[in-house]
């Protein structure tokens, strides 16, 4: 069975010194996660992070019990944890948006939803963000390809 999750955490890197940490984490989620078949994408806000992860459920399962461990960021707050129906990120072993002032306030919107009817409008608004950004980054990569060729 495949599985979708999405939580929201606080970040306890001390920035600006700390600032290369995300890139750290960016580049080792996009070298592991496919050896496991995990997509998705992660939001960092300068105070918190977002995390969407999709694949085969022991990968999710395992890939998150080592992110629960990681000093790196604490209070995770996790939005949903289900069965999924579809890839919402197929091609992307680890898409990153942010920081953003943007998405902040989103990401903001989801962690302190009072309702669940709430939390889950603002969770399947946040995803559709990302997928806005990764998607807006292929094309801006496109771009400077062609422009380069
Ligand atoms: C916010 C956040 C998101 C992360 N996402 C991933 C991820 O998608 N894939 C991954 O392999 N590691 C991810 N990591 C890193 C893991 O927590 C961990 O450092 C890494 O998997 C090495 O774990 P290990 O020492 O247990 O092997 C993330 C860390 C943080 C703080």
């Amino acid at each position: 069975m495949e599985i979708s999750l999405l939580y929201v955490s606080r970040s306890t890197l001390r920035l600006p010194d700390e600032a290369g940490a995300v890139d750290a984490i960016v580049a080792a989620s996009q070298s592991r996660n496919p050896q496991t078949g995990v997509t998705g994408a992660l939001v960092f806000t300068e105070k918190q992070f977002a995390q969407y992860l999709e694949g085969p459920e022991e990968s999710v399962r395992a890939v998150m019990d080592s992110i629960r461990c990681d000093p790196r960021h604490s209070d995770i707050q996790m939005i949903f944890d289900k069965p999924l129906h579809g890839r919402r990120f197929p091609t992307w072993a680890m898409a990153y948006a942010g920081p953003s002032t943007f998405v902040a306030g989103h990401v903001l919107t989801l962690a302190e939803a009072a309702t669940p009817s709430r939390q889950s409008k603002a969770a399947e608004r946040l995803i559709s963000l990302m997928r806005q950004f990764v998607e807006a980054q292929l094309i801006e990569q496109r771009r400077k390809d062609s422009g380069a060729a």
